[in-house]
Parts: structure tokens; C-alpha cells; sequence
């Protein structure tokens, strides 16, 4: 344990660029390939499909106004679909669960990167193998940068990592364990930190900015550092799915479920010469919790600093200008996530079967329009982090269960919220800018595969 390095992604790298009417366009080439990854020395190696080959996938570096169109081509066996989770792209390239790439096959995902400064993620999405795909290695970091961000003077370059944080199952002959065929929950014992097992990162005694992605199955964290003394540090949230938050939030945990993001600083200062611990408080209730779930990765902290240039502050004021939707009080839309549904679904939203593509559309927002939907959770045990394309959220209330809604779930903007059993979340939004039909869904994946599922369309204004 604490033994590897953390891998950090390679930075995806354009093909080439154009200039196309007084815009940049960047275009690159991916590919879904079958690779084998090494995870036990004396054992066989880990089959995995993912982006490039490698898991996770590269992470693209993206300033802000420059569109991308991104080609995949699927050198694997099994049909893959692209979602760029956290980018208000147009329908036909958001990676809808039927619009699959199949063996052989690619397609030009475009997306116009035209929002604020954010960590957004891009995964598999095709209907009824997300949940395998995902977990084998089809998901990687893509991060938005902006202008205004970047003059901020928050940690940057190496002092800013992507921490993707997920559980996983191995056999005993060093391959993982697949989640096909799982319909109800898969949970990991071992905790992956951009797909190595409880991995070690050597840091300076200064500020760092960590971009924490939860791209587990079904397993949510609370996270806490802990010094070495057993000691919980403080941190400050600086933002969330939808980019930085007003003002941060200072904390000592952080909980964080499938699909979520949350970006924090921590200070190393006064650690130099110790191990500090990233730890997971949340224990599964519904299962027999594993031995070592409570474990994370582990920052081991040097003595120097080795560019004192680079920034190492957190301004009181990050985002002036969040861009919160319109406020209104009256509730467009109830939503029932729930065990069981029509046509012999295991989960459901509204008892609705996904299959049947006559009753899968269940809201019209005009395009335009801000909407106030309520999310419920019916009941029994499963939690289910529900997951909005296109839009950018306002958490407004939780109740309903023991907690209210957290300060850094309301501090920003969000495109997931997490559903405990029998809470009722309220989320407020702009439709937008784009038409078309999207998909919502539970971001347990297994419970999207089964096909706690549903979709909207953004409807054209009438003349
Ligand atoms: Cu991250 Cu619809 O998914
Ligand atoms: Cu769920």
C-alpha cells in the first residue's frame, strides 16, 4: 500500500488546427482500444479497454473559447458511445446511450468549450455497458481553462492534479472482476487513484490544487487528509462541477459521490517531512464494508520547494460572476428514482421502462426556459447521484431525510446531486442554449445500465 507512484495522465495532443470564419477549431484522434495493465507483479496482467489504450484516458488541456472536434475510432470488441459529462454540447454529440460506435466504427464528436473554466470528464455512455466500459477504462479527465481563472493566481502546472478516484475488484489471477451482468451495486475492494491501486504522489510543502473526480460504479467517498498524528486538516473547496465557486469553502470533509467533481486546495506547508493520508470516512451500508475502503492515497511531502514562482495563493473571491439561474419557486417536474420499473427494470425513473422509446421523453422544457424540477428518492437502501446533461444546476433544497443541503453544494453550480434514501432534492436550471433531446439518469452506472434512465427535450419556441 502507498507504494506506486500516482500516474498522472498524458496531456492529449491535437492533429492539427484551423482557423475556420475567426474560429479555432482543434482537432484530435482517439482511439478504444484492448490493452493489458500490470497491476499485480506476479500475476497476469488486468485486460482493460480504454481511450488510447491506457486508463485512465489522457487528459485534454482546453482553453476556453477554442472548439474541439475529437475522432474515435473503436479498435475494440464491444459498441462503445462518447459523453463529455459536464459540457453543454449539442444533442447529436452528447454521447446518447443508442447512438453507438461499434467495433470498427468512429464518430467526430464536436463540442464548442465556450463555458466557464471546469473539470468535466469524458466516459463511455452506450445502453447497457456503461458500466463495464467505464470501469475497464473508458473514462479520462478533460479540463477547461479560462482566462479570468488562470488569473487568479491558483496553484498551477504540476500543482495542479486530477485525482480520478475509483474502487475496483480483482480475481485472484491479477485480472479485474467485470461488473457485467451486475444489476444491483458493484463495489470495489480496492481503491484506485487514476487507476493505480492506493498510489503515493511526492509533493512540495506548499499549496496544491487537487481536481477530485469520483468515477466509481457505485461507490461513493467522504473524504479527510489526515496528518500523521491521525490529525483531520483543514482544506478549502474552490469549486465543483460546473467550475469555481463564488468564495471557497473551508472543510474537513468532503463527500463526494459517482459523477461528482470538486476541486480543493491544500496547504503542505506545515507538513514538510510527513506522510498525510487521503482517507474515506463513508462506509457501505448495505454491504460488509472491505478492509482497506477506508484508505485513499497518501501525499508524501518533501522539504523544498522547488518554484517559488509558481502561485501559491487562494483568493477570498474566485467566480464574481456565477452564473445562477433566474429564481422560481413553482416546481415544473416531480421525479421518482426507484427500485423496479415497467418492462421488468431493475431501477426506474417514474416506474418508466427506457425501452420503450414512445415514453421516455418526460419534460419539454421550452429552450430558454429556467426549470425547477424535483428529484425523490422512493426509498430502500441504494443511493443514486442523479446526473443532468446539458445544464448547470442550483442545488436548492434536501429534505426529507437527516441532512440538509452541504455548503459547497450550493456554493457553485452543479450537473449531479446525490439522492439518499428518501430525500427530495430540488434543482433549478437554464434549458439551453441548445435544442434537442438529453438523457438524465442515476450515475450509479449499473442502475443507468438497468436503466434508471430517462430524457427531456429542450424544445424550439413556437412562431
Ligand atoms: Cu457522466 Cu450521463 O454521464
Ligand atoms: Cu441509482
Amino acid at each position: 500500500m502507498f507504494e506506486n507512484k500516482l500516474p498522472i495522465p498524458p496531456i492529449a495532443k491535437p492533429e492539427f488546427s484551423e482557423e475556420i470564419d475567426g474560429r479555432t477549431m482543434d482537432f484530435y484522434s482517439m482511439t478504444i482500444e484492448n490493452f493489458d495493465k500490470q497491476i499485480y507483479p506476479d500475476l497476469n496482467p488486468a485486460h482493460m479497454v480504454g481511450y488510447n489504450g491506457m486508463a485512465p484516458g489522457p487528459t485534454f488541456l482546453i482553453d476556453r473559447g477554442r472548439e474541439t472536434i475529437i475522432r474515435y475510432l473503436n479498435k475494440g470488441n464491444q459498441i462503445s458511445a462518447v459523453h463529455l459529462h459536464g459540457s453543454a454540447t449539442h444533442a447529436v454529440w452528447d454521447g446518447w446511450a443508442e447512438d453507438d460506435i461499434g467495433p470498427g466504427q468512429w464518430k467526430d464528436y464536436y463540442y464548442p468549450n465556450y463555458e466557464s473554466g471546469r473539470s468535466m470528464w469524458y466516459h463511455d455512455h452506450v445502453h447497457g455497458h456503461t458500466a463495464t466500459n467505464a470501469y475497464m477504462g473508458q473514462a479520462g479527465a478533460y479540463i477547461l481553462h479560462d482566462a479570468a481563472e488562470d488569473a487568479l493566481g491558483l496553484p498551477s502546472r504540476d500543482y495542479d492534479v486530477p485525482l480520478a478516484i475509483a474502487d475496483k475488484k480483482y480475481q485472484s489471477n491479477g485480472d479485474l472482476v467485470s461488473p457485467e451482468g451486475e444489476t444491483q451495486n458493484f463495489y470495489g475492494d480496492v481503491i484506485h487513484v487514476n487507476d493505480q491501486p492506493w498510489p503515493y504522489h511526492a509533493v512540495e510543502p506548499r499549496k496544491y490544487r487537487f481536481r477530485v473526480y469520483c468515477m466509481s460504479l457505485s461507490r461513493p467517498y467522504n473524504l479527510w487528509f489526515q496528518d500523521a498524528s491521525g490529525q483531520s486538516i483543514e482544506f478549502q473547496i474552490i469549486g465543483s462541477d460546473a467550475g469555481l465557486f463564488g468564495s471557497p469553502v473551508s472543510s474537513s470533509d468532503l463527500t463526494i459521490s459517482m459523477g461528482e467533481r470538486y476541486e480543493v486546495v491544500i496547504d503542505f506547508a506545515a507538513f514538510a517531512g510527513q506522510n498525510i493520508t487521503l482517507s474515506n470516512a463513508l462506509q457501505i451500508p448495505i454491504i460488509e464494508e472491505y478492509e482497506n475502503t477506508d484508505k485513499v492515497m497518501r501525499f508524501v511531502v518533501g522539504d523544498n520547494v522547488s518554484d517559488p514562482s509558481n502561485n501559491d495563493g487562494v483568493p477570498s473571491t474566485l467566480n464574481p460572476d456565477v452564473n445562477w439561474p433566474e429564481q422560481k419557486d413553482t416546481v415544473d417536474h416531480v421525479f421518482t428514482f426507484q427500485q423496479g420499473g415497467d418492462g421488468g427494470a431493475q431501477w426506474s425513473v417514474n416506474g418508466l421502462d427506457w425501452e420503450n422509446v414512445n415514453n421516455r421523453i418526460l419534460a419539454k422544457p421550452p429552450q430558454g426556459a429556467t426549470e425547477l424540477w424535483e428529484l425523490r428518492h422512493s426509498g430502500g437502501p441504494a443511493i443514486h447521484p442523479v446526473h443532468i446533461h446539458l445544464v448547470n444546476l442550483q442545488v436548492i433544497s434536501r429534505t426529507g431525510g437527516s441532512r440538509g443541503v452541504l455548503p459547497y453544494e450550493t456554493a457553485g453550480l452543479k450537473d449531479t446531486v446525490l439522492l439518499e434514501p428518501f430525500e427530495t432534492v430540488r434543482v433549478l436550471a437554464f434549458y439551453g442554449p441548445w435544442d434537442g433531446v438529453y438523457m438524465f439518469h442515476c450515475h450509479n452506472l449499473v442502475h443507468e445500465d438497468h436503466a434508471m434512465m430517462a430524457a427531456f427535450n429542450v424544445t424550439l419556441l413556437q412562431q
